[in-house]
């Protein structure tokens, strides 16, 4: 057993997706979020930069003593595949579980997967999903707008501006026939209602933050690191720029308010 907080990162707001469903699946576990709210987006970034930011977010999460690491960013699990392999404690990211849970769920074999530009630059969803179910087709949309709209709470359903940013980017996605959707941003749920509308109800749309969440309970479990559940867990939010917009869609997403426990730190 073991009562240090699990550590989970990503570029901005978007992690909090994974951060709701591990408070749901494991109440009892504390955890520790960094945001990097300075430099989002990674996903506009390359790759040699998308790695020294990830690396810092990770040594960050290690000086805290963290007993796991989450990268909760579609963008690192993307194009830093390697990127865990020489922390001390266990790492995983959103990749593996997303792309395992949509080809467990198409019924027609046409898998779509949105990210950002290097995400989807990177092939390694399709070449995930290719090597899990050969047979599946797959299409690929980079969607670089919509973390920008997330990050400036441009979330409504109601809102012209992501439902227009939505249409354009999705309708070849959604006329290619695909019955399973990969958000493979974990910004993306936050607009999970923009999406589905521009989708239809026929389509599954796959949260990777919500498969990762599920993973870390595995994770923990085969490592003899859950907590020992006799409290509740706390979360404590980290932040790398001072941001309104992170409370605005932290309590929207998360129905609670952080601004208690957020700090702003210098990650460089
Ligand atoms: C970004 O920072 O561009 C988005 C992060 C992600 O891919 O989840």
């Amino acid at each position: 057993m073991d009562n240090r907080p699990i550590g989970v990162f990503d570029s901005g707001l978007g992690g909090l997706t994974a951060m709701r469903e591990l408070i749901r699946t494991l109440p009892n576990e504390s955890i520790l979020y960094f945001g990097d709210t300075g430099r989002v987006p990674y996903g506009s970034r390359g790759r040699e930069i998308i790695r020294k930011y990830a690396k810092q977010d990770m040594n960050f999460l290690i000086r805290h003593d963290v007993k796991a690491v989450l990268a909760a960013c579609g963008t690192v699990s993307s194009v830093a595949r390697d990127i865990g392999d020489a922390l001390p404690v266990p790492y995983f990211d959103v990749l593996r579980p997303t792309a395992r849970a949509a080809v467990e769920q198409t019924k027609n074999g046409k898998i779509g997967i949105i990210g950002t530009a290097a995400t989807i630059a990177s092939g390694s969803y399709r070449k995930e999903i290719e090597r899990l179910a050969p047979k599946t087709e797959v299409f690929e949309q980079a969607c670089p707008l919509f973390v920008p709209l997330v990050e400036n709470a441009f979330v409504s359903p109601d809102d012209p501006i992501p439902r227009l940013t939505a249409e354009r980017y999705l309708t070849p996605i959604r006329e290619a026939g695909v019955d399973t959707l990969i958000l493979g941003c974990t910004h993306y749920p936050i607009i999970s209602e923009t999406i589905r509308r521009v989708m239809g109800e026929n389509v599954t749309l796959i949260s990777s933050g919500r498969e990762a969440a599920k993973s870390c309970r595995t994770v923990l479990e085969e490592n003899g690191l859950l907590c020992d559940g006799k409290t509740d867990g706390t979360q404590q939010y980290f932040v790398s720029d001072d941001t309104e917009s992170f409370y605005k869609v932290a309590e929207l997403f998360l129905g609670q308010s952080v601004e208690s426990c957020v700090e702003c730190i210098d990650i460089e």
